[in-house]
Protein backbone atom coordinates (compact mmCIF):
# COMPACT_ATOMS: atom_id res chain seq x y z
CA UNK A 1 0.00 0.00 0.00
CA UNK A 2 1.48 3.67 -0.86
CA UNK A 3 0.51 6.71 -0.27
CA UNK A 4 -0.11 8.54 -4.07
CA UNK A 5 -1.18 12.07 -2.35
CA UNK A 6 -2.13 12.93 1.02
CA UNK A 7 -4.54 11.51 2.39
CA UNK A 8 -5.00 9.03 -0.62
CA UNK A 9 -3.79 5.60 -0.69
CA UNK A 10 -3.53 2.80 -3.45
CA UNK A 11 -2.62 -0.90 -3.89
CA UNK A 12 -2.05 -2.37 -7.21
CA UNK A 13 -5.51 -2.35 -8.50
CA UNK A 14 -7.51 -0.27 -5.74
CA UNK A 15 -7.81 3.50 -4.27
CA UNK A 16 -8.83 3.90 -0.64
CA UNK A 17 -8.88 7.14 1.95
CA UNK A 18 -8.75 6.96 5.57
CA UNK A 19 -12.22 6.26 7.36
CA UNK A 20 -13.00 9.14 9.20
CA UNK A 21 -15.52 6.86 11.14
CA UNK A 22 -14.02 3.55 11.69
CA UNK A 23 -16.38 0.87 10.89
CA UNK A 24 -18.65 2.96 8.81
CA UNK A 25 -19.75 2.35 5.15
CA UNK A 26 -21.42 4.85 2.91
CA UNK A 27 -22.25 3.13 0.16
CA UNK A 28 -21.49 -0.34 0.70
CA UNK A 29 -17.60 0.07 -0.04
CA UNK A 30 -15.11 -2.56 1.22
CA UNK A 31 -13.09 -1.77 4.56
CA UNK A 32 -9.47 -2.70 4.99
CA UNK A 33 -7.02 -2.44 7.41
CA UNK A 34 -3.36 -0.93 7.01
CA UNK A 35 -1.39 -0.40 9.74
CA UNK A 36 -3.50 0.05 12.55
CA UNK A 37 -5.79 2.23 9.77
CA UNK A 38 -8.94 1.43 8.45
CA UNK A 39 -9.01 2.46 5.19
CA UNK A 40 -12.15 2.66 2.92
CA UNK A 41 -11.90 1.74 -0.47
CA UNK A 42 -12.50 4.22 -3.19
CA UNK A 43 -14.66 2.85 -5.85
CA UNK A 44 -13.57 4.90 -9.29
CA UNK A 45 -16.33 3.47 -10.71
CA UNK A 46 -18.48 5.48 -9.13
CA UNK A 47 -16.75 8.15 -8.15
CA UNK A 48 -15.22 10.43 -11.54
CA UNK A 49 -12.31 12.06 -9.04
CA UNK A 50 -11.33 8.90 -8.19
CA UNK A 51 -11.50 7.32 -11.76
CA UNK A 52 -9.58 10.27 -12.59
CA UNK A 53 -6.65 9.41 -9.86
CA UNK A 54 -6.62 6.29 -11.30
CA UNK A 55 -6.40 7.45 -14.98
CA UNK A 56 -2.99 9.47 -13.66
CA UNK A 57 -4.25 12.07 -12.97
CA UNK A 58 -0.91 15.14 -12.08
CA UNK A 59 -1.59 17.25 -9.01
CA UNK A 60 -5.01 16.43 -6.48
CA UNK A 61 -5.25 20.16 -4.77
CA UNK A 62 -7.68 18.33 -2.46
CA UNK A 63 -5.96 18.05 0.45
CA UNK A 64 -5.62 17.98 4.47
CA UNK A 65 -6.98 20.81 5.90
CA UNK A 66 -8.35 22.29 2.14
CA UNK A 67 -12.09 24.23 1.74
CA UNK A 68 -13.62 22.85 -0.74
CA UNK A 69 -17.13 24.03 -2.14
CA UNK A 70 -18.50 20.96 -4.15
CA UNK A 71 -21.49 21.24 -6.96
CA UNK A 72 -23.31 17.98 -7.26
CA UNK A 73 -22.83 16.30 -4.52
CA UNK A 74 -25.70 14.10 -4.42
CA UNK A 75 -25.64 11.33 -2.14
CA UNK A 76 -22.32 12.10 -0.87
CA UNK A 77 -20.10 8.88 -2.50
CA UNK A 78 -17.27 11.82 -3.70
CA UNK A 79 -17.69 14.10 -1.05
CA UNK A 80 -17.33 11.44 1.46
CA UNK A 81 -14.26 10.59 0.31
CA UNK A 82 -13.30 14.40 -0.20
CA UNK A 83 -14.29 14.53 3.68
CA UNK A 84 -11.66 11.76 4.74
CA UNK A 85 -8.67 13.42 2.84
CA UNK A 86 -9.19 17.18 4.38
CA UNK A 87 -9.31 15.69 8.05
CA UNK A 88 -11.02 17.63 10.81
CA UNK A 89 -9.31 20.64 9.52
CA UNK A 90 -10.61 20.92 6.53
CA UNK A 91 -14.21 21.70 5.56
CA UNK A 92 -16.66 20.59 1.93
CA UNK A 93 -19.72 22.38 1.45
CA UNK A 94 -21.85 19.87 -0.84
CA UNK A 95 -24.35 21.86 -3.07
CA UNK A 96 -27.14 19.92 -4.83
CA UNK A 97 -30.68 21.06 -6.22
CA UNK A 98 -32.51 17.94 -5.81
CA UNK A 99 -34.67 17.80 -2.53
CA UNK A 100 -34.21 13.74 -3.25
CA UNK A 101 -31.07 12.93 -2.82
CA UNK A 102 -30.26 15.55 0.18
CA UNK A 103 -31.88 13.64 2.30
CA UNK A 104 -29.60 11.01 2.08
CA UNK A 105 -26.97 13.37 2.29
CA UNK A 106 -27.84 15.36 5.42
CA UNK A 107 -27.52 12.02 7.21
CA UNK A 108 -23.99 11.45 5.92
CA UNK A 109 -23.22 15.22 7.16
CA UNK A 110 -24.81 14.64 10.77
CA UNK A 111 -22.33 11.50 10.81
CA UNK A 112 -19.08 13.62 9.42
CA UNK A 113 -18.87 16.62 10.81
CA UNK A 114 -16.31 18.56 8.04
CA UNK A 115 -19.67 18.41 5.77
CA UNK A 116 -21.95 20.99 5.29
CA UNK A 117 -25.00 20.60 2.73
CA UNK A 118 -27.04 23.34 0.83
CA UNK A 119 -29.96 22.87 -1.46
CA UNK A 120 -29.39 25.20 -4.10
CA UNK A 121 -29.14 25.36 -7.89
CA UNK A 122 -25.23 25.43 -8.97
CA UNK A 123 -26.18 28.04 -11.74
CA UNK A 124 -27.25 30.62 -8.83
CA UNK A 125 -24.36 30.91 -6.91
CA UNK A 126 -26.02 34.45 -5.79
CA UNK A 127 -28.63 32.22 -3.62
CA UNK A 128 -25.74 30.81 -1.54
CA UNK A 129 -22.61 33.41 -1.80
CA UNK A 130 -23.56 34.87 2.20
CA UNK A 131 -23.01 31.66 3.42
CA UNK A 132 -19.11 31.85 2.44
CA UNK A 133 -18.67 35.48 3.61
CA UNK A 134 -15.26 35.83 4.72
CA UNK A 135 -14.14 32.16 3.61
CA UNK A 136 -11.52 31.63 1.15
CA UNK A 137 -12.33 28.59 -1.07
CA UNK A 138 -9.15 26.59 -2.22
CA UNK A 139 -10.83 23.98 -4.22
CA UNK A 140 -13.94 24.32 -5.94
CA UNK A 141 -15.00 21.01 -7.73
CA UNK A 142 -18.08 20.30 -10.10
CA UNK A 143 -19.91 17.24 -11.23
CA UNK A 144 -23.37 18.25 -12.22
CA UNK A 145 -25.47 16.54 -14.94
CA UNK A 146 -26.15 19.47 -16.96
CA UNK A 147 -26.13 20.81 -20.37
CA UNK A 148 -24.07 24.34 -19.25
CA UNK A 149 -21.53 22.70 -16.75
CA UNK A 150 -18.65 24.45 -18.21
CA UNK A 151 -20.98 28.14 -17.85
CA UNK A 152 -22.26 27.02 -14.53
CA UNK A 153 -18.63 26.36 -13.61
CA UNK A 154 -17.47 29.34 -14.36
CA UNK A 155 -20.18 31.39 -13.06
CA UNK A 156 -18.78 29.86 -9.59
CA UNK A 157 -15.47 30.04 -10.42
CA UNK A 158 -15.97 34.28 -10.41
CA UNK A 159 -17.88 34.05 -7.17
CA UNK A 160 -15.72 31.97 -5.29
CA UNK A 161 -12.05 31.41 -6.64
CA UNK A 162 -9.21 33.46 -5.62
CA UNK A 163 -5.43 34.02 -6.51
CA UNK A 164 -3.97 30.90 -5.30
CA UNK A 165 -7.67 28.24 -5.36
CA UNK A 166 -8.30 25.66 -7.77
CA UNK A 167 -11.20 24.38 -10.18
CA UNK A 168 -11.86 20.60 -10.93
CA UNK A 169 -14.48 19.90 -13.30
CA UNK A 170 -15.64 16.29 -14.38
CA UNK A 171 -17.64 16.83 -17.71
CA UNK A 172 -20.28 14.29 -17.83
CA UNK A 173 -20.25 13.79 -21.77
CA UNK A 174 -23.97 12.51 -22.06
CA UNK A 175 -25.58 15.00 -20.10
CA UNK A 176 -24.30 17.96 -22.84
CA UNK A 177 -25.09 15.66 -26.29
CA UNK A 178 -26.01 11.70 -27.26
CA UNK A 179 -24.97 12.54 -30.51
CA UNK A 180 -21.26 13.62 -30.28
CA UNK A 181 -18.40 11.58 -29.43
CA UNK A 182 -16.89 12.41 -25.28
CA UNK A 183 -13.78 13.67 -27.73
CA UNK A 184 -16.06 16.39 -29.02
CA UNK A 185 -17.79 17.85 -25.90
CA UNK A 186 -14.56 17.75 -23.93
CA UNK A 187 -12.69 19.92 -26.42
CA UNK A 188 -15.59 22.21 -26.51
CA UNK A 189 -16.09 22.89 -23.03
CA UNK A 190 -11.97 22.99 -22.73
CA UNK A 191 -12.45 25.99 -25.67
CA UNK A 192 -15.59 27.29 -23.20
CA UNK A 193 -13.06 27.64 -20.06
CA UNK A 194 -9.95 28.83 -22.39
CA UNK A 195 -11.96 31.74 -23.50
C1 LIG B 1 -23.55 12.78 -11.49
S1 LIG B 1 -24.43 13.27 -10.06
C2 LIG B 1 -23.13 13.68 -8.91
C3 LIG B 1 -22.40 12.48 -8.32
C4 LIG B 1 -21.48 12.90 -7.20
N1 LIG B 1 -20.65 14.02 -7.59
C5 LIG B 1 -20.57 11.75 -6.75
O1 LIG B 1 -19.52 11.54 -7.37
O2 LIG B 1 -20.89 11.12 -5.74
C6 LIG B 1 -24.97 14.87 -10.51
C7 LIG B 1 -25.68 15.62 -9.41
O3 LIG B 1 -25.80 16.97 -9.83
C8 LIG B 1 -26.99 17.48 -9.34
N2 LIG B 1 -27.33 18.69 -10.11
C9 LIG B 1 -27.74 18.76 -11.40
N3 LIG B 1 -27.93 20.04 -11.74
C10 LIG B 1 -27.63 20.79 -10.66
C11 LIG B 1 -27.64 22.19 -10.40
N4 LIG B 1 -27.98 23.09 -11.34
N5 LIG B 1 -27.28 22.61 -9.17
C12 LIG B 1 -26.92 21.73 -8.20
N6 LIG B 1 -26.89 20.39 -8.39
C13 LIG B 1 -27.24 19.93 -9.61
C14 LIG B 1 -27.99 16.35 -9.48
O4 LIG B 1 -29.11 16.52 -8.61
C15 LIG B 1 -27.12 15.15 -9.13
O5 LIG B 1 -27.27 14.80 -7.78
Amino acid sequence: MKEIFPGVFADQTRLFTVNAIPGERVYGERLVENGGVELRQWDYYRSKLAAAIKNGLAQLPIKPGSVVLYLGAAEGTTVSHVADIIGEEGIVIGVDVSERVMRKFIILCERRQNIIPIIADADRPWTYKEYFTGKKISVLYQDVSQKNQALIFLKNAEYFLKEGSYGLLAIKAKSISQEKTAEEIFSEEVAKLNE
